[in-house]
């Protein structure tokens, strides 16, 4: 029988199991086939992959742990680490590394108070830095979630940070 409450997991996160279920056996019909998908719900659910869900998926699927957590680890689209609610990616490729980027990256660290790949106390905000993401005309270029913010300058930082809660 399903567990029907939501629970914390051993990294702290609470775990709707309800709703794990209905990923996992209404959305994607409880297939092994379906696993990365599953995967990706999840993480797009808790903003990373939390340690009880892919227990829970492993028991579901009837799929060994060490295999899902060896998927968790091999695409860098998943995450096992808690990240924030608003990814902030700062570009450093060539294009906008030459354009300022480092200088973007310095500020975004200062206002935040983390360093590149942390999350803010609060789980507002994780910074992450890339390599090129396809808009290079544009650089320096951060990318918030889904927007794109192009010929970004330090002192802009800021007030675009303040859009994202
Ligand atoms: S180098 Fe930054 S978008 Fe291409």
């Amino acid at each position: 029988m399903s567990k029907v409450t939501t629970q914390p997991g051993n990294d702290g996160e609470e775990i709707d199991y309800l709703e794990l279920d209905q990923i996992i056996e209404k959305e994607f019909d409880g297939e092994k086939e379906n696993l990365i998908m599953i995967l990706q719900a999840i993480q797009r659910r808790y903003n990373y992959l939390p340690k009880a869900t892919l227990l829970y998926a492993s028991e579901k699927l009837d799929i060994p742990y060490s295999k899902i957590y060896e998927v968790g680890t091999f695409y860098s689209t998943f995450s096992l680490e808690p990240r924030g609610r608003n990814i902030v990616s700062i570009c450093l490729g060539t294009a906008c590394h030459v354009r300022g980027g480092e200088r973007v990256r310095e500020q975004l660290e200062k206002t935040l108070e983390i360093k590149d790949g942390e999350t803010t106390e609060d789980k507002r905000y994780t910074l992450e830095s890339v390599r090129c993401i396809g808009c290079c005309s544009l650089g320096p270029v951060i990318k918030i979630n889904e927007d794109m913010h192009g010929r970004i300058a330090p002192d802009q930082i800021d007030t675009v940070l303040h859009q994202y809660e």
